[in-house]
């Protein structure tokens, strides 16, 4: 059959079962577009080599922008008998060119050096939308930061009240991973930016064909260094998978909050009706759909990075087609993290945080515990001392139902001789944040300087 790859030495087309399971053009079609690049930049190559004369070349080119305009208006589409997009583009490269011009560009070149180098020119494109979208969800906290002032919140380990800490404080430490999210995706691209093209098959090509050259065309800054590495490794789509499968676990944290934040009990969030849903029968529901989504989605990142990871375990070198599973599942990462991410920056956007009702809360559950102790350190006492009399402290409040300022000066007195009324001064919330004023501390100076940084960083990128 003519459009076959291979007809030489197979007497019969592929049986339509074996058509089936090898198809890919339902979803590496997302790929047409860098491979007519590519095929462009292979055309150069093959021209500057004298395998394709003057005429031959502009020939080529122009049949390559035609075969563009007619994927991007949908003219031409993948058909049955198409193996994948390489084989379809080649069939619409014939067709427009005319088998004796189009069937010269695939010297030198095989499916495995050009799949290798489009899914890079693929990731590195969609990196960096990605990105810009997890910007916008660090610019959503940092707004709320800003907004959030001195607030305070009951700060939590093991979701047990812990000690109090500026709300800013406690969104900022959203952000952070965030932005070192963001910082992945850029030092990813350093290893990334290495292009297979010229790897051939898997030795490398031998008709003069310069690799650089189709590299520097095709924007990356310089070909592999090993042609089987070229065609064989996928550690660089691995690694794509683990920081969007990363962001999904880091979106997926700041989501359980804000469910449990927007719940009753909590009541630290209301959500913006834009940006939450309702109930099919119960009247007074406003639920938290998007963060829900988002701790959902979170799974099925994840799962695209361990499908990835197991796909690529044990294969020897060099290309295996098991490789053709290398790419729906980033394919998938990319449109559920551009479809969540516009999504989450909103609903954060437009949170409305109680700080009423957090400031009441932020002192209560002996979340000054911790002062108390480090008040008696201050005036010489040993901090295990200090420890225990603050725990006795403690006890007392809880057998008496009461909170640690309700303590009476003979109640102090009576626990410890060190425990004057001096220490009333410390159990205070404001008293409480202040104190932490070391760097990355929640006082309201460091988190003053925290914010500005994580503007810069952000404004960095
Ligand atoms: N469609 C294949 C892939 O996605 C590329 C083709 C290589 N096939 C081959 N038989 N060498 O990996």
């Amino acid at each position: 059959d003519n459009v076959s790859l291979w007809g030489g030495r197979f007497a019969g087309g592929p049986s339509p079962e074996l058509q089936a399971l090898s198809q890919s053009t339902h979803f590496d079609w997302a790929l047409a577009g860098y491979d007519i690049t590519g095929s462009r930049a292979h055309a150069r190559v093959l021209h500057r080599a004298g395998l394709l004369d003057d005429a031959g070349l502009e020939g080529m080119l122009d049949a390559l922008e035609r075969l563009r305009a007619d994927v991007e208006s949908g003219d031409f589409l993948p058909v049955i008998g198409d193996e994948d997009v390489h084989t379809a583009l080649e069939r619409g490269l014939i067709e427009r060119a005319g088998a004796e011009l189009g069937g010269k560009l695939r010297a030198g070149r095989s499916r495995n050096d050009q799949i290798a180098t489009l899914v890079r020119m693929y990731l590195r494109d969609n990196a960096r939308t990605v990105a810009r979208h997890v910007l916008d969800v660090v610019d959503a906290l940092v707004v709320q930061a800003q907004a959030a002032g001195n607030a305070v919140m009951p700060g939590r380990t093991h979701l047990q009240h812990a000690q109090p800490v500026l709300l800013a404080h406690h969104l900022l430490a959203h952000a952070w991973p965030l932005l070192r999210d963001v910082d992945r995706l850029v030092d990813w691209d350093v290893r990334a930016a290495r292009s297979p093209y010229g790897s051939g098959a898997l030795a490398g090509s031998s008709l003069g064909l310069d690799p650089a050259a189709v590299a520097a065309d095709l924007g990356f800054d310089g070909p592999v260094e090993n042609s089987i590495d070229g065609t064989a490794a996928r550690d660089v789509v691995a690694e794509f998978a683990f920081v969007a499968a990363m962001i999904g676990i880091d979106l997926s944290r700041l989501s359980e909050e804000i469910i449990l934040w927007n719940t009753k009990e909590f009541g630290f969030v209301r959500l913006d009706d834009s940006w939450s849903t309702g109930s099919s029968i119960m009247p007074q529901k406003k639920n938290p759909d998007i963060a829900e989504l988002a701790r959902g989605k979170s799974g099925r990142l994840v799962g695209d990075l361990t499908g990835l990871l197991t796909t690529l375990k044990g294969l020897p070198l060099a290309y295996n087609r098991d490789l053709q599973e290398d790419k729906e599942p980033v394919f998938d990462q990319v449109s559920t993290l551009t479809v969540l991410l516009p999504a989450f920056a909103g609903m954060v956007r437009t949170l409305t945080f109680d700080t009423d009702r957090m400031a009441e809360l932020a002192p209560q559950g002996f979340s000054l515990a911790t002062d108390v102790a480090e008040w008696l350190v201050r005036s010489g006492v040993p901090f295990r001392v200090a420890h225990e009399v603050s725990g006795a402290c403690v006890r007392v409040c809880e057998q008496r139902g009461i909170e640690l300022w309700d303590l009476s000066d003979a109640d102090l007195a009576a626990i410890s001789e060190h425990l004057t009324p001096q220490v009333r001064t410390v159990l205070t919330v404001e008293g409480s944040v202040a104190s932490r004023d070391a760097v990355g501390g929640t006082a309201p100076a460091r988190v003053a300087e925290q914010l500005e940084e994580a503007r810069e960083k952000s404004a960095e990128f």
